[in-house]
């Protein structure tokens, strides 16, 4: 049995990125051995301002979201980063054992930092350290995310290395991640070369997990195109982003191949096809966000399952990084 750990920001709506990307595979994985750890990595989040109100709200909001896409709280553990303190204490370690030039290299601290590196938080920098801690804190070795996160998977490997060649013991175990193929990158619905993100300033460039069918239907038929019709062969797709992006949604929906969505609407413009996608979409997105408005009417009973939650993650945790912390050299601490 491989445990398996991944984790979501608390911070806006999920988006179809983030269903098909990530958290599809997350309840899908749940069939299989392995055990699942599911974390809503809120001190992830604080690397960027967030009202205090709102980061509440949207912990229970991604909470909800996660148990209306399948997530069973009894057959993985689902919790909030910060309720378990073993996360930070690792991170620390993690802080002092990556180097400056490593973290130098994330693409993703280069897009979010912009031109004025100077002002963002230092957390945002070591934020991949904290990150590789909440895998290695759990000895997991299955990371399912999109592939916008291979390059922190490969440091959190870099890290358990240099941590194991320092002090000479085979403590971290190799890490993998897996990635689903055709929906590893989801692009959005405005401009087919940028990442659908649930922080893009236009809602019309994603779908949210909790949008109403009308608003779904409408942003499908408002998504950018180019005038040709959909090609036969999938290679035909290449310089078109925006109309690989529908196809490649509407394979992932529907678990097929883009080569047989292609077969099955090669010809066709894109308002047919454009009708179908926003159909199947809606059967697939509207009950999540129905089920997901149903479990936030109760907060209570959210936060008793993410305590619950905490609490198993803790008794997995809570060793690993224990011996973490004495081969460092730390006294115990009693
Ligand atoms: P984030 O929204 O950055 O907290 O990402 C949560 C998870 O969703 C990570 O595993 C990401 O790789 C994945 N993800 C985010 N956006 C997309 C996207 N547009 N396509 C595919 N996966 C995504
Ligand atoms: N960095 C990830 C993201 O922004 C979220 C995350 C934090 C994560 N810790 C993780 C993903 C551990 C997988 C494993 O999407």
């Amino acid at each position: 049995m491989a445990r398996i750990f991944s984790g979501i920001q608390p911070t806006g709506i999920a988006t179809l990125g983030n269903y098909l990307g990530a958290l599809r595979n997350w309840v899908a994985l749940q069939e299989g051995e392995d055990e699942g750890i599911y974390c809503l990595v809120d001190l992830h989040a604080i690397t960027v301002f967030q009202d205090p109100a709102a980061l509440r709200e949207q912990t229970r909001q991604m909470a909800a979201l996660l148990l209306a896409c399948g997530i069973d709280p009894e057959r993985s553990v689902l919790f909030h980063q910060s309720a378990v303190s073993a996360h930070a204490r690792l991170g620390w370690i993690f802080n002092c054992v990556a180097r400056m030039g490593w973290l130098k290299r994330m693409t993703q601290f280069k897009d979010k930092a912009g031109k004025d590196q100077e002002a963002v938080s230092t957390g945002l920098f070591v934020y991949p350290n904290l990150m590789a801690a909440d895998i290695h804190a759990y000895h997991a070795t299955k990371v399912p995310v999109g592939d916008d996160q291979l390059q922190h998977i490969e440091l959190a490997n870099d890290i358990a290395e240099k941590f194991n060649h320092d002090f000479g013991v085979a403590f971290f175990p190799r890490i993998e991640a897996v990635v689903q193929k055709e929906s590893a990158r989801v692009m959005s619905l405005r401009d087919g070369t940028k990442k659908m993100s649930k922080s893009d300033p236009s809602d019309m460039s994603r779908i949210n997990m909790t949008d109403t069918a009308d608003v779904i239907a409408q942003k499908i038929k408002k998504a950018k195109t180019d005038p040709e019709p959909l090609p036969e062969h999938v290679k035909d797709l290449e310089g078109r982003p925006e109309a690989r992006n529908l196809v490649g949604i509407y394979a992932a929906i529907m678990g097929q191949k883009p080569h047989e969505v292609l077969h099955q609407f090669a010809g066709s413009g894109f308002g047919p096809f454009k009708q179908r996608l926003a159909d199947v979409l809606v059967a697939h997105v509207e009950p999540i966000g129905r089920r997901t408005r149903e479990y936030l009417a109760d907060p209570t009973a959210l936060d008793h399952v993410l305590q619950a939650g905490a609490r198993k993650a803790e008794a997995i945790a809570e060793p690993i990084v224990r011996e973490a912390e004495r081969l460092v050299g730390f006294l115990p601490r009693g």
